[in-house]
């Protein structure tokens, strides 16, 4: 099964479907039933028969099939937001008194949502490599979290080596993939046992949704599908599946397009003298270049860049002079955008991130790579 007919035709043959090109979204609260005993059979896997929509739709079905089968993962479950799978996840996975290893930089709230853990008895590590991993592993550890490339910076991290060493060591490994989508990284094909998306990011696509998902063996989903999702509450809507359905049927056009011109920015702004330095692990330049090309199979269109300026007015200056860019959170839509984590951030979350001030990120949209790089060029030229 390639991931073209997975994100264009998978579970759209069924009868029920009477051959409409889109599927249509099912907008009811609750499914009827015959008898009370087929509801009382239903009832026992609400998460997975149709019975109320905070269980499962058949529309957010849809779209969990499909994000299951392009992950390479028997179940997926979708959620309200990607934080809303990430903290489902891990709280699935953990009781009070575990430990939690955290692989290189990650998404701030996920982060925030650990330390938020710590007053249900349940710590945390961050590490940089598998080597202080070693001295920080204890007999409460269970669960290692990480992001590959890592949040902000874009480093790699060999995701074979890391789940042997998990494994060795008996941890559960979750893994963000959202950066390059299951189209250029399939983490469960290198040993991962779940990976979470925000479907808010490329695989929706149009910035018109917010969502999330995990995807993994039925054995990790189901318990997670059961309590957290079900009691936390925080349910896709059908609507948003419905727009996740439609965001898949482009994204593989869609991430070759991304990755063209990220790359043609990351390029651009590499020999730019107003630039010290270019995160993208697609530049032959990046230390983990060769390791890319070995785990994954293509580079989405979120880099940084780190202006040559510690100058706070400076790096707004630039900001403001972009045309195409716009200024705005989040990243993975249609449009280029433009954000500089020292100016909105707090301070000390900055200094905990390592990130300098004048590291700008840029999600490169799907306009021209000549209008975005002339853009580029002249707001450096105030730099
Ligand atoms: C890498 C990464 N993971 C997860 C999330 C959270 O997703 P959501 O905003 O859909 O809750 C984000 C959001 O920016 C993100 O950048």
């Amino acid at each position: 099964m390639d991931d073209d007919w997975i994100c264009g035709r998978l579970g759209e043959d069924e009868p029920w479907l009477l051959g409409a090109v889109h599927p249509p979204i099912f907008e009811n609260s609750i499914f009827t039933f015959e008898t009370v005993g087929d509801l009382a059979e239903a009832i026992k896997d609400e998460d997975e028969k149709f019975v109320y929509w905070r269980g499962t739709n058949p529309t957010v079905d849809l779209a969990q099939r499909k994000l299951a089968a392009l992950e390479r993962a028997e179940r997926a479950k979708c959620f309200a937001s990607g934080m809303g799978a990430i903290s489902a996840t891990i709280s699935s996975l953990v009781s009070a008194g575990d430990h939690v290893l955290v692989l290189g930089a990650v998404y701030g709230p996920t982060t925030q949502f650990l330390r938020y853990l710590e007053k249900y008895g349940v710590t945390h590590t961050h590490i940089s490599d598998l080597a202080a991993g070693d001295s920080a592993i204890n007999a409460s550890t269970r669960l290692l979290y990480f992001e590959s490339p890592s949040y902000m910076r874009y480093e790699l991290f060999d995701i074979p080596q890391v789940t042997a060493w998990a494994r060795e060591h008996g941890l559960v490994t979750v893994m963000d993939n959202t950066w390059s989508t299951p189209i250029f990284q399939k983490p469960i094909t290198m040993g991962v046992d779940l990976v979470l998306h925000s479907l808010s990011k490329y695989i929706g696509g149009h910035s018109d949704l917010v969502g999330g998902v995990v995807c993994g063996s039925a054995e990790l989903i189901r318990p997670l599908a059961r309590t957290e999702y079900m009691l936390y509450g925080a349910a896709m809507s059908p609507h948003d599946a419905g727009k996740v359905v439609k965001g898949l049927r482009t994204l593989p056009v869609r991430m070759a397009a991304h990755q063209e011109r990220g790359l043609a920015m990351a390029r651009f702004l590499e020999s730019h003298p107003a630039v010290r330095a270019v995160n993208h692990p697609g530049l032959e330049s990046h230390p983990g270049h060769e390791l890319a090309k070995r785990q994954m199979s293509g580079f989405s269109g979120l880099l940084s860049l780190e202006l040559d300026t510690d100058s706070r007015p400076q790096v707004a200056k630039f900001l403001d002079t972009l045309r195409h860019f716009r200024i705005g959170v989040s990243w993975g839509g249609f449009e280029s955008l433009a954000s500089a984590p020292a100016l909105t951030i707090e301070e000390s979350v900055r200094e905990t991130m390592g990130v300098p001030v004048g590291l700008v990120r840029l999600s490169v949209g799907l306009e021209s790579a000549e209008a975005l790089i002339e853009d580029l060029g002249q707001a450096l030229e105030t730099i």
